[in-house]
């Protein structure tokens, strides 16, 4: 399997017009690297659905906040190249931040336009703390749908917020593909995969495992009939490990994304923590 890394967007759309006129399907998934087995399920997912896969990997700037983690987050592009090939990945594009957003990085809103997915999804959980950082993920993945024009994009339940924007970006803005989404991939203790469990030493790895025990408790309560949330709130508030700094325990409807008092199907139990200086999130949508 002949795998091109690509750097450059001109070589990208070359290869995606050639493509496009043997009316192949196109798959995107987007990452930003430091790939791991659940981003391996969104390839294979992708490899199943589609002639052609395309796994963008790109730390983006314009999501990170001032005081993130993006001169350290980490970047193994070699490695991350191996296992597209080994997946079967037709192109790996790997652009620079001049190469995506101009020479001398022009990344304010004064000098770039951003695409800005509405309040009341980016004022909650993840928003919340991060303000700004699903405009810059809405924007990014605008130019990397124009760049690669897929017809399936495949993206992680892991990142629920980010999963539930970019369906409504692309309904709102009538863009020309399908989200498909993909279930969160676990190690075998419990832990969700992420590229920022490589921050966790053995200590604050144990703490972290405390997240989805007590988003499994939850789920055994809610199947046993228990649909307080404030109850659901109190038992992961008595699970998750007191070294963790909890960041929210939010219940949101994930048809609409609004905030429940009682739990449903469909609910959305979303928890954001740090272990030490590693922000953790993991979620579960109650059934
Ligand atoms: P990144 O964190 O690299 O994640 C890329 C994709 O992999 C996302 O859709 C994410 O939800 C999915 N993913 C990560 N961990 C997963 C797991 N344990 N199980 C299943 N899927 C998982 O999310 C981003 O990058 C960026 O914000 C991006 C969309 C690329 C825009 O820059």
């Amino acid at each position: 399997m002949n795998t091109l890394l690509l750097n450059k967007i001109y070589d990208v759309k070359l290869n995606i017009t050639n493509w496009k006129k043997d009316n192949l399907i196109i798959g995107l998934v987007p990452t930003m690297g430091a790939l791991h087995k659940g981003h391996a399920s969104l390839i294979k997912k992708a490899k199943e659905m589609c002639d052609k896969v395309v796994v963008s990997v790109f730390v983006n700037p314009i999501q990170f906040g001032p005081n993130e983690d993006y001169n350290k987050y980490p970047r193994t592009i070699d490695a991350d190249k191996n296992i597209c090939a080994e997946l079967g990945v037709d192109i790996v594009f790997a652009p620079t931040p001049n190469e995506m957003y101009g020479e001398g990085n022009k990344l304010s809103n004064t000098e770039l336009t951003f695409v800005c997915p509405p309040y009341n999804l980016t004022d909650c959980l993840c928003g919340k703390s991060r303000p700004g950082h699903f405009d810059g993920v809405a924007t990014v993945v605008t130019k990397l749908f124009n760049i690669t024009s897929p017809n399936y994009a495949f993206f992680g339940q892991k990142d629920a917020q980010q999963l539930y924007i970019i369906k409504k970006m692309v309904k709102d803005l009538n863009m020309n593909l399908t989200i498909i989404p993909c279930p969160i991939v676990r190690e075998n203790d419990g832990l969700a995969l992420s590229s920022r469990n490589s921050y966790l030493s053995a200590e604050e790895r144990t703490w972290a495992l405390t997240i989805s025990k007590s988003l499994k408790e939850i789920e055994k309560l809610y199947k046993q009939g228990i649909t307080d949330c404030s109850i659901l709130f109190d038992t992961a508030m008595s699970i998750l490990d007191k070294n963790l700094e909890i960041e929210y325990i939010e219940f949101r409807d994930f048809n609409t994304f609004e905030e429940v008092k009682s739990a449903k199907n469909n609910t959305l139990t979303a928890i954001a923590v740090k272990a030490g200086k590693t922000r953790l999130i993991d979620n579960i949508i109650l059934v």
